[in-house]
């Protein structure tokens, strides 16, 4: 996968580039870019925002630099999915980070300050994505949010090839949450490993798994998860 991550702040990322997965990713052939909005504004003095028109507080990113980073990144090869980053965007679950993982070319945009001008989402945008319902200063935490989930899901990220194929919320699971694990010491102040765990049944163990991963699921689906 070729992903390129638009921000103001492209040394955010420096420890998320140091991350296994990501190198992983990254020595099987996939492509992680980061641009900076700042680099390519036709703006004078680097400038990338403005105030925003009605009034109120806070800087708004203009449509005209976004397009300007896009067009650069972009100059003649057809436009790659592009997905801003918003807090009242499309709810990222492991759904949609499937789904993304298949694009063979994704831009991440994200943003500071007040957000984007609306023209961004309406016309450069492919999709608007959140990563929960709260307000981050800026989108370079979830687009690391996004790009991390998408990364681990690409052949090689993972030093175990079944490492994401049985993770919470995988098919795998039917969708449920992980069911829980335990390693030495077998008992600990008294709290105590299930003793299906030990017994070497494999069968026993997978049926005691799954049973675990369906309640998690049904709590969650009641709210109490
Ligand atoms: Cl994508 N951006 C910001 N600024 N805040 C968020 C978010 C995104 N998702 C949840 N909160």
């Amino acid at each position: 996968m070729r992903l390129d991550i638009f921000t103001l702040f492209p040394e955010a990322f420096d420890w998320f580039l140091t991350q296994r997965p990501v190198q992983n990713a990254i020595g099987a052939g996939s492509k992680l870019r980061l641009l900076n909005y700042r680099d390519t504004t036709p703006l004078g003095a680097g400038q990338v925002d403005d105030a925003p028109y009605g009034g109120g507080a806070g800087m708004v990113l203009r449509v005209d630099v976004v397009e300007a980073a896009l067009e650069a990144a972009y100059p003649e090869s057809p436009r790659p999915r592009v997905v801003v980053l918003s807090p009242s965007g499309r709810l990222f679950d492991d759904v949609l980070a499937r789904e993304l993982a298949l694009e063979p070319h994704l831009a991440l945009l994200s943003g500071r300050y007040e957000g984007f001008d609306q023209r961004v989402h309406d016309h450069l945008a492919d999709d608007d994505v959140s990563i929960g319902r709260y307000v981050l200063a800026g989108g370079e935490l979830a687009a690391m949010v996004v790009a991390d989930a998408l990364i681990r899901k690409l052949p090689g990220a993972l030093g175990h090839e079944d490492s994401a194929a049985e993770e919470s919320f995988s098919e795998a699971l039917a969708g449920a949450p992980e069911y829980p694990h335990y390693t030495r010491p077998p008992s600990f102040r008294g709290w105590d490993v299930p003793e299906v765990l030990l017994s070497g049944d494999h069968e026993r163990v997978r049926e005691w798994r799954l049973a675990r991963a369906r309640e998690r699921a049904d709590a969650l689906d009641r709210g109490d998860g």
